[in-house]
């Protein structure tokens, strides 16, 4: 708190003997008696008696100049308390418009307007100032007490209305710091919520594709021996079948030479009967037809069971992921050239150990999606890679027809399509979920309808040392 009063006081007055009048009231030169009266007081104990309040008074003799003290003043940070101003000051500003100029200069200057005249009409003159709080009046002649009391309690009211002023700052400056110290905390409050949010709603995807996992685990292995025996029969069958052509072609090369002739005429007729020429023709076709049926299923069952990391035997290696991106490209380009154009944007990143050829299926199932994605339009899939920190990332990024919300959420698990009977199973994205996990990286996305998709793909340049535990919860 301000402890030192402002006693600041300017008099304007065109006349040069009022200052010195006003000067004996308020700023009486120490009298001599002061001094003594401080020896008595040292020699005799007696308590000084209390000097009258004395006041720093500076002189203006036009309303101009008094404004150039104002302005000054306060740009040196000493303004003043207050001024006596006098009402009739020829040639300049009269008494009344010097007041409105002072206080344009400083608002909180507490006035005496001092007055011999009733040059004005009194009402007049409070009306076109306007303000009546800060405006005292004095009629000629003074009283000396008057005009000293005048100047204390005008200086001690300027005094304690600053004190408030600066109180009230403080104040609402400390509310502004509490409101930004709110404002912040319950920021950094959303963002925490938002990001637990998002990490449950990670959480939940987890357990779902992991139980879905368990679920497709065991179909897997169920499916997986009977269609063993049945893709190897296969091959015997055929084997077989050949030998029976073969035999059959035999018989009818002979069937001229059969005796008695009627016997020949029934051959030739069962012959004709049961279109031995068509079965010749059919049963190969048929039997390739199956054997596709049944590698495609196998191809299933292993895909299955790579989301479901079941069978994580083979063996990490260290390797360049682009060499890898660039033979998947080649092998799908056939597939992807009439839909999209394909641009590389490959960062600078290390070799990483990985399962190679997985990570090959993963890139070729986010590049086919994307191209499936397009729609007449021809588009563009950008693959971008990189580093972060002791991981690397690939990204495949189309302008396609984007995925709803409500889709979003299904992608990765097994068997979900939204394209045509024959045209996807559905495999892919769950096939490649497990195969991220099984390197422990994380595969995120990221889709706006009508403007397209970016999968991401994280994964660990070395493999994380404890493998067992969070990567093969699922067990063959
Ligand atoms: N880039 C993409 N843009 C739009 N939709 C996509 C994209 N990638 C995947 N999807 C959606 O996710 C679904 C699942 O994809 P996923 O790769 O698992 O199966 P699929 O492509 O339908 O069939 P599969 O890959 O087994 O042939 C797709 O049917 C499609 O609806
Ligand atoms: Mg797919």
């Amino acid at each position: 708190m301000n402890t030192a009063t402002n006693r600041r006081i300017l008099l304007v007055d065109d006349m040069p003997a009022i200052h010195d009048d006003f000067r004996k009231i308020l700023a009486p030169a120490a009298a001599p008696a002061d001094a003594l009266d401080a020896v008595e007081a040292a020699l005799f104990g007696d308590a000084p008696k209390a000097a009258p309040l004395s006041f720093e008074i500076d002189s203006a003799y036009q309303g101009q100049e008094g404004l150039a003290l104002v302005e000054a003043a306060l740009s040196a940070g000493q303004p003043y308390a207050m001024a006596f101003v006098d009402m009739r000051m020829p040639p300049g500003w009269d008494g009344v418009q010097t007041i409105e100029r002072l206080w344009q200069a400083d608002a909180r200057l507490q006035v005496v307007i001092c007055t011999a005249f009733a040059d004005h009409s009194w009402n007049e003159v409070l009306e076109r100032l306007d303000v009546r709080d800060r405006l005292l009046i004095l009629k000629k002649p003074f009283d000396a007490i008057e005009v000293h009391q005048l100047a204390s309690t005008l200086t001690a009211k300027w005094q304690t209305t600053h004190d408030a002023a600066v109180q009230l700052n403080a104040l609402e400056e400390a509310v502004r710091e509490r409101t930004r110290e709110i404002t912040q905390a319950m920021q950094t409050l959303q963002a925490e919520i938002g990001e637990r949010k998002h990490l449950q709603g990670q959480l939940v995807q987890a357990e779902k594709l992991a139980s879905i996992g368990q679920l497709a685990a065991g179909v897997a292995h169920e499916i997986n021996n009977p269609i063993g025996y049945i893709f190897s029969n296969f091959g015997t069958l055929e084997g077989y079948l050949a030998k029976l052509f073969e035999m059959l072609s035999a018989y009818e090369r002979a069937e001229p030479g059969v005796n008695p002739p009627e016997v020949a005429g029934q051959l030739r007729d069962l012959r004709e009967q049961v279109e031995l020429q068509f079965l010749k023709e059919d049963i190969p076709e048929l039997m390739r037809e199956s054997k596709q049926g049944i590698a495609r299923v196998r191809q299933i069952v292993q895909d299955l069971k790579d989301f479901s990391r079941v069978d994580s035997a083979q063996d990490f290696e260290w390797a360049n992921l682009h060499r890898g991106i660039d033979s998947t490209l080649n092998i799908v380009a056939s597939e992807i050239k009439y839909k999209a154009d394909v641009v590389k944007e490959y960062g600078d990143i290390p070799d990483i150990e990985c399962l190679p050829s997985q990570l090959n299926q993963v890139v070729m199932n986010l590049v086919v999606n994307a191209a499936h994605a397009m729609g007449d339009a021809h588009g563009r899939i950008v693959i971008r890679t990189g580093t972060e920190g002791d991981q690397v990332w690939l990204e495949v990024a189309d302008d396609g027809s984007g995925i709803p919300p409500d889709t979003l959420t299904r992608i990765f698990e097994p068997f979900f399509t939204t394209k045509p009977v024959g045209k996807g199973t559905g495999l892919g994205l769950s096939l490649s979920y497990g195969i991220v996990q099984k390197h422990q990286g994380r595969i995120e996305v990221d889709s706006v309808v009508g403007r397209g998709t970016t999968f991401r793909v994280t994964l660990p340049i070395r493999r994380p040392a404890v493998e067992g535990a969070a990567a093969a919860p699922v067990s063959g």
